[in-house]
């Protein structure tokens, strides 16, 4: 069941790690579903608190470190940074954007512990952990990689197997090594503090079967879990980076990332309600409060069922009341993926895209991964650009802009007498609000986006059915309503594209001169406007994306995996030493190929003539896969001359082609980079 009409909100969006740039995969997941949420919610005068920022421990960042050669609050303060700008350049208008390295996240998570410490919460278990005799360390979480138990993905981590999202513990994992030396890992004994997930299922239970509104892809995770039967999971880690275990017997440890970080959405409201002057605990704790976490997939275990079990432990904070997770977007038919840098990262969009914030926001939004995964192209964005963003929504608000300008000195003209058909429109116009805020109180943003654009496209079609630039040669007054209506309609679709499009909407607010700032409540009314007002300058709200523009980008990305490919390419080893004498035995020459010919029975072997400048000779070649016999009737060649003439499929071979192979077998010929004489020797 979830909390009917709440005055106030706590909107969290997942506290990302610090230790890399944001994709447009993340947006789409998580923070733009939660921006139009948390912007609808304002709009309706709701009171709230949307927080997030980044989680800064944990074994990724450590990693991350490891790999840019830099401590990991150097990983971390770069990050920090630039993510926090990225986001606000594109509009996700979070109340605060903090990290859990501050001071109050420290103390809050510490607190909490203590309190579940001293109220006997937890299980307190030496148990034996894997640990890293080459590091010297134990190898908890993403220090560990084997194969998964479940679906048998061999990459999965020692906390989580990203392939089936099962939340795993090392010791689950088949064939576990370390990420750190690459070596066997052995047992040692190590104390932990463990949440007894086992003992808490019941009540987790009773709290996620509660909601049954909750999204089937969320649900049904849930579910699977709770099928397989909870575990007690470790609060504390071995490790040297992230928040002291605040005990006195827990020297070299600290808290499990998975516990500190979601007990960063309280700390980080805490600092945000004291900037504000504001009681922090009304948001947290109060229940009339609405909780709602934004995250991707990855994160539904922790969100479900993790944090709502400390939470319950603690005792004195409300649960979530939903957690609309989405699922994957991918890019250009492969999974984005950070590590192979196939991605769109968001501060080089706004970068290269400057001016285009709402572009993305609506090709995003259009294509959340909602229910299933999605699929992210250039193409795509162009063209819903050009013709939804450009066609439809610009195409109608300048029409009505312009018109105005043209037939009515710029100033909203009187609506006099309505027809049937102003009357019908009125009436669907009136509608809209409440069809496209029910959607996004549901969390169908990709259906609320449809709604907002079929109001567009209600004013197209009410302008082309109209006519008003026909109609001003005979009767200015009708101009003059058909205008006012088509004013109204600009002015409503300036308040409910808000929360998808914010730039745009701001633009649009400029050209209507709508100062005051118009909320939910007053959409749907055909008196926005007022007779006589004078309206702003008119300006294109959206600009047509050409080719090449779009084709750079996919440029970038076949880039990318150009060099993705010659990264993950396995250099052969080398062979054993020789001496000059070695060398110098192979008569290496370089000679023209004059004629060529297919084996007859060979799938393999061209027959060639090879002009040696000793009156020419026949070599034998397994080239035929990947030469036609034509294309490389011409070209100069680098053959071994002194090689024992042997027979194959009963030709003679009087020497050997020398060829370079690339990583996937392809073959290419080595020639002089300028033309000799054929018969020169190399040396
Ligand atoms: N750092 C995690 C990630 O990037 C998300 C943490 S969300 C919170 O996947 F709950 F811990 F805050
Ligand atoms: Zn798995």
């Amino acid at each position: 069941m979830s909390l009917e009409n709440p005055q106030r909100y706590t909107v969290t969006a997942a506290l990302i790690y610090a230790n890399g740039p944001i994709h447009i995969g993340h947006l789409a997941g998580c923070y733009l579903p939660a921006d139009i949420y948390v912007r609808y919610l304002r709009s309706t005068g709701k009171d709230v608190a949307f927080i997030s920022g980044t989680d800064e421990h944990g074994v990724p960042i450590t990693i991350k470190a490891k790999k840019e050669g830099i401590t990991p609050q150097e990983v971390v303060d770069k990050y920090y940074g630039q993510i926090k700008q990225a986001f606000s350049d594109f509009g996700i208008s979070f109340d605060i954007y903090s990290r859990t390295s501050n001071q109050i996240h420290h103390e809050t998570s510490q607190a909490f512990f203590t309190k579940l410490y001293e109220k006997g919460d937890f299980v307190e278990e030496v148990t034996e952990q894997y640990y890293d005799e080459v590091a010297n360390q134990f190898l908890a979480d993403r220090y560990i990689v084997g194969t998964c138990p479940v679906c048998g993905n061999p990459n999965a981590y020692g906390d989580q197997c990203e392939r089936c999202g099962t939340a795993l513990s090392p010791t689950e994992l088949i064939e576990p090594h370390s990420t750190l030396s690459g070596s066997k890992p052995v047992m040692r004994a190590t104390k932990n503090w463990f949440l007894p997930l086992d003992r808490m299922q019941p009540d987790i239970e009773t709290y996620v079967n509660s909601h049954t509104e909750w999204k089937t892809n969320v649900a049904g995770q849930c579910q699977s879990w709770l099928k397989e039967g909870l575990r007690p999971r470790a609060m504390t880690r071995d490790l040297d980076w992230g928040i002291k275990v605040p005990l006195a017997d827990a020297e070299g440890k600290v808290l499990y990332v998975w516990f500190d970080a979601p007990i960063g959405y309280i700390s980080m409201t805490k600092e945000w309600a004291t900037e504000q002057g504001r009681d922090w605990e009304l948001y947290w704790r109060d229940e009339h409060t609405k909780l709602v976490h934004f995250i991707g997939k990855d994160n539904i275990v922790f969100h479900c069922i993790i944090f709502p079990a400390m939470l319950m432990a603690e005792g004195s904070f409300i649960l979530a009341d939903n957690v609309p997770a989405n699922e994957f977007m991918n890019l250009e038919g492969d999974k984005i993926s950070t590590s192979r840098n196939w991605a769109v990262w968001l501060h080089e969009y706004l970068q290269e895209m400057p001016d285009k914030q709402d572009v993305l926001r609506y090709v995003l939004a259009a294509n959340a991964p909602e229910s299933k995964d999605s699929e992210f192209t250039w193409k795509d964005f162009q063209t819903r650009n050009n013709a939804e963003l450009v066609g439809i929504f610009g195409n109608f608000v300048n029409r009505a802009v312009v018109l105005t300008q043209k037939f009515c000195d710029n100033k909203v003209p009187v609506r006099g007498e309505l027809t049937d058909y102003d009357k019908q429109v009125l009436d669907e116009l009136a509608q809209f609000p409440d069809r496209i805020g029910q959607s996004i109180g549901q969390y169908k943003f990709r259906e609320a986006l449809g709604y907002l654009m079929d109001l567009a496209r209600l004013g197209n079609k009410y302008l082309a059915e109209t006519e008003p630039w026909k109609v001003i040669k005979t009767d200015a007054l009708r101009t003059n309503t058909i205008l006012n209506i088509a004013l109204q309609i600009s002015a409503n679709l300036a308040i409910v594209c808000e929360p998808f499009l914010p730039f745009s909407a701001q633009k649009l607010c400029n050209q209507l001169r709508i100062v005051d700032r118009l909320d939910w409540q007053n959409a749907g009314r055909a008196d926005l406007l007022v007779a006589g007002h004078e309206l702003g300058e008119g300006a294109l709200l959206f600009a047509k994306i050409e080719d090449d523009e779009i084709n750079t980008q996919i440029q970038k990305l076949l880039t990318a995996k150009r060099m993705n490919e010659l990264e993950t390419k396995t250099i052969p080893e080398l062979k054993p030493e020789i001496v000059y004498d070695d060398f110098a035995k192979m008569d290496i020459r370089i000679g023209t190929i004059t004629e060529a010919e297919r084996v007859p029975k060979s799938d393999k072997l061209l027959k060639l003539k090879v002009d040696d400048g000793m009156g020419g000779r026949q070599i034998l070649s397994g080239i035929a896969k990947h030469f036609t016999p034509e294309e490389i009737i011409g070209k100069q060649v680098t053959f071994l001359a002194n090689l024992a003439p042997r027979k194959m499929m009963g030709h003679e071979s009087q020497g050997m082609i020398l060829m370079a192979e690339d990583r996937d077998g392809k073959l290419a010929l080595i020639a002089p980079g300028d033309a000799v004489w054929n018969g020169g020797g190399v040396s």
